[in-house]
């Protein structure tokens, strides 16, 4: 008898001694299982496990849902009670995960647990900005917070793993996953990832509150051609391994335990069937030893590609990337035992797919108590709690990016009389944004109008909806006029529907949609002078030019989430100064996309003096730059930044460099700045771009005040991918820091390799 065996052979009042104990323990929050024990204890069930059962453990399907909370269809029952299901998604509630865990653990031959995985985005049911707002905060603890109260929740109500952090590079704003990333940046992005990972899975998973993180999509997504979802990829090995591929190997760093595939093909190789991908960089290379799951039905896909021949072949080549989770293909279900009895597909592939997804269970403490995350109490307990809310709030404000603020617009004065205008004022179903997880889009938001609601007396509130989101019915607009004829100043809510991002959600069109312009126009040609402040709701860059002429103040919140309305509130009165900065360009117009900060000279760059000189690499009917930065974004005060300071002028290989300014608040009020570190690498054995985000720090400066940031260089920050190899070349290398990326350099300093 193994240790497994034993384990299950005991008589049922030491079962229940055990889950006691094991409650006990899982209450105590300790680990339960030192690493070496895992292997052991998971090679113990493996040499019971029949061919069948191990594949079982690659398979996941999807739950549905009614009325009561999610069930499971009869043929899902049917390989469940077989123990041929591993893992499912879209399951949640205690009691839900609870009930099929049971059947799991007491149907089945063997009684190996359930793993649910759940899409744990940007909050479970307290949702907080869209990843794009977050990462908008520059604020690495903000994010792990985000992600740590996500895992709480989730894992209160039964979920053990959430498909993120979603780390893809992303330059293309017709793109609907531009949302769910950090934005444009190699830097920022993979920083903000460490976060995640860690904020998910804590310092150990055996704790109740940590679930599995999950680096999502592998790799190249986010450069889907012309940006709609889906769509090919093809870039050179440099552009991967410089800008698509360092926030995965810093998910890794953090320790990240799983990896979910791309839909996209990349140089004509699929992702999910890609070997240099999976099994040469992340496995060989990188040495990651967690497991990969595919994305949805994307083995299957792999016919439409024109990849492979059937669903059979299509699992031989998923399998044969060292892919170990199948979700919701059915391909590996139906092909993987006969593809091995045939000897195409080499048993040992299945059997450390099983063990990868063992090991996992058995960190998250499955093995010891398969419902410990099932508990109602708990769950009660812990969603919803008023700091988790409280945390929403400060993200949102945190989070929201102050595009434009001519004379001084805001912050508002609490005796004028606003008129709110627009279709998203009173919404408390789009402020919460894609991806909203468990989120409630039925009436726990606090909407625009409610959170003005707390600094205004109901008599100093006018509101007309003006418009819909997406129509072309004006017939709102003159009573929009009138209110805006009552008022001192106008807030107009406009933005995109949640739905117009996400996936599957690409546009062609990256204005605000419907007429809502347009009823910023009317307004405006009615009150020349009147302040308008336009809020903004959507989920990608979006072209604002005309906006930007017509308005005076752009506040961009993103989808701001369950206590938005609190959050912008807060700004819009001062109670918050604005700090966030754009993780990602804004263009003028469609045509210049893709645009982001960190591109290539060329041979005819433009010169600042002559931006329209023929023969250079300019547009003949547009400037080359953005309409707002990366980096950009506004305070109600102001900052100035002293000369950079270098504690050297060349240095080694192995010496560190230490640039500093410092930052003053020259206005009038306290608030935060981001001051950003760039490099630019003059001369490389590849060409390097015109700019590099190398370091940020945020710093709290009280009117009058100043501060000097200090940031370390060393080789690392200077490196980068040529032909497969991390390389390092001497050089005179540009430095700056700033609070935009819209800067010119004017420091220099040099590397020399001894
Ligand atoms: C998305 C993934 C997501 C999965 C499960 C897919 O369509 O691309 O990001 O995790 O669905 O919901």
């Amino acid at each position: 008898m193994n240790d497994y065996q034993k384990m299950r052979k005991i008589p049922i009042t030491l079962v229940v001694l055990l889950i006691l104990f094991n409650c006990l323990y899982s209450c105590a929050d300790k680990t339960y299982n030192s690493e070496t024990d895992i292997y052991r204890k998971v090679d113990s069930i493996m040499s019971l496990m029949t061919l069948n059962e191990k594949i079982g453990q690659t398979i996941m399907y999807s739950g549905d849902w009614n009325k009561t909370g999610p069930y499971v269809t009869s043929d899902n029952m049917k390989l469940l009670k077989e123990g041929n299901l591993g893992s499912m998604l879209n399951v949640y509630t205690s009691k839900g995960t609870k009930e099929l865990q049971k059947i799991a653990v007491e149907e089945t031959r063997l009684g190996i647990p359930l793993l649910f995985g759940y899409d744990v985005i940007h909050g479970f049911k307290t949702i907080f900005p869209i990843n794009l707002g977050i990462a908008s905060s520059w604020d690495l603890s903000d994010v792990e917070e985000v992600a740590r109260i996500s895992a709480e929740e989730a894992s209160a109500s039964g979920v053990h793993w959430t498909f993120a952090p979603m780390i893809d590079i992303a330059r293309d704003p017709r793109w609907g996953r531009i949302s769910e990333g950090s934005g444009e940046d190699v830097y920022l992005t993979s920083e903000i990832t460490k976060s995640y990972v860690k904020g998910f899975q804590g310092d150990n998973l055996a704790h109740l509150n940590t679930i599995l993180a999950c680096a999502k999509h592998f790799v190249g997504y986010g450069a889907a051609q012309a940006g709609r979802d889906y769509h090919t990829v093809n870039m050179g090995d440099n552009e991967l391994r410089n800008v698509y591929m360092p926030p995965f190997k810093a998910a890794i760093d953090s320790g990240v335990e799983t990896f979910m595939t791309a839909f996209n093909e990349l140089n004509g190789v699929p992702a999910t069937a890609n070997q240099y991908i999976f099994k040469d960089i992340l496995r060989d290379e990188w040495g990651f030893n967690g497991f990969v799951v595919t994305d949805y039905t994307a083995i299957n896909e792999l016919v439409s590609h024109g990849y492979a021949k059937n669903e059979k072949h299509a699992t031989e080549l998923a399998i044969n990337s060292a892919i170990d989770i199948d979700m919701m293909s059915g391909a590996y279900r139906r092909f993987l035992k006969e593809l091995v009895s045939e000897g195409k597909v080499d048993e040992k592939l299945v059997n450390e797919a099983c063990r990868r997804i063992l090991v996992a269970k058995f960190k998250l403490g499955l093995f010891d108590d398969p419902y410990r995350y099932s508990n109602e109490q708990r769950e009660k307990e812990i969603i919803y709690r008023p700091e988790f809310l409280e945390s929403a709030r400060k993200i949102a404000s945190k989070s929201s990016v102050l595009l434009k603020n001519s004379d001084e617009a805001l912050p508002l004065d609490k005796k004028q009389t606003i008129a709110l205008i627009g279709p998203l004022v009173k919404d408390k179903k789009n402020i919460l944004g894609n991806w909203a997880a468990a989120g409630d889009r039925n009436g726990k938001a606090i909407s625009i109008f409610q959170g003005i609601k707390e600094y205004l007396d109901d008599k100093n509130i006018l509101f007309a909806k003006g418009c819909d989101i997406d129509s072309n019915d004006s017939s709102g607009f003159s009573k929009a006029i009138q209110v805006v004829g009552k008022s001192d100043k106008v807030i107009m809510v406009l933005g995109e529907d949640y739905n117009m991002s996400g996936e599957a959600a690409s546009r062609t069109n990256i204005k605000l949609p419907g007429i809502q312009t347009d009823l910023i126009k009317a307004i405006r040609d009615e009150f020349p002078d009147k302040k308008i402040i336009l809020i903004l709701m959507n989920g990608r860059p979006l072209d604002l030019t005309i906006e930007d002429s017509l308005v005076d103040t752009i506040l961009e919140i993103w989808y701001p989430g369950t206590s938005g309305g609190l959050g912008v509130a807060d700004i819009l009165f001062g109670k918050y100064n604005p700090s966030a900065k754009l993780p990602i360009t804004f263009p003028r117009n469609l045509g210049q996309v893709p645009i982001y900060y960190n591109v290539k000279n060329t041979g005819r760059p433009i010169s600042i003096e002559n931006p329209t000189e023929d023969y250079k690499s300019n547009y003949i009917d547009s400037p080359n730059t953005p309409l707002y930065p990366f980096g950009h974004g506004l305070s109600y005060t102001t900052f100035k930044y002293s000369e950079i300071e270098l504690s050297k002028e060349n240095i080694s290989e192995t010496e560190v460099l230490l640039a500093s300014s410092t930052i003053t608040n020259t206005g009038d009020y306290d608030g935060h700045e981001v001051a950003q570190l760039y490099i630019h690498d003059k001369v490389g054995s590849i060409t390097r771009p015109v700019k590099e985000l190398k370091g940020f720090k945020k710093i709290f400066l009280k009117k009058g005040e100043s501060k000097t940031v200090t940031f370390e260089i060393n080789s690392d920050n200077l490196k980068f991918y040529n032909n497969g190899k991390l390389t390092i070349e001497s050089g005179e290398f540009e430095i700056a820091i700033s609070g935009t990326s819209d800067f010119e350099f004017n420091k220099t300093f040099n590397l020399t390799l001894n």
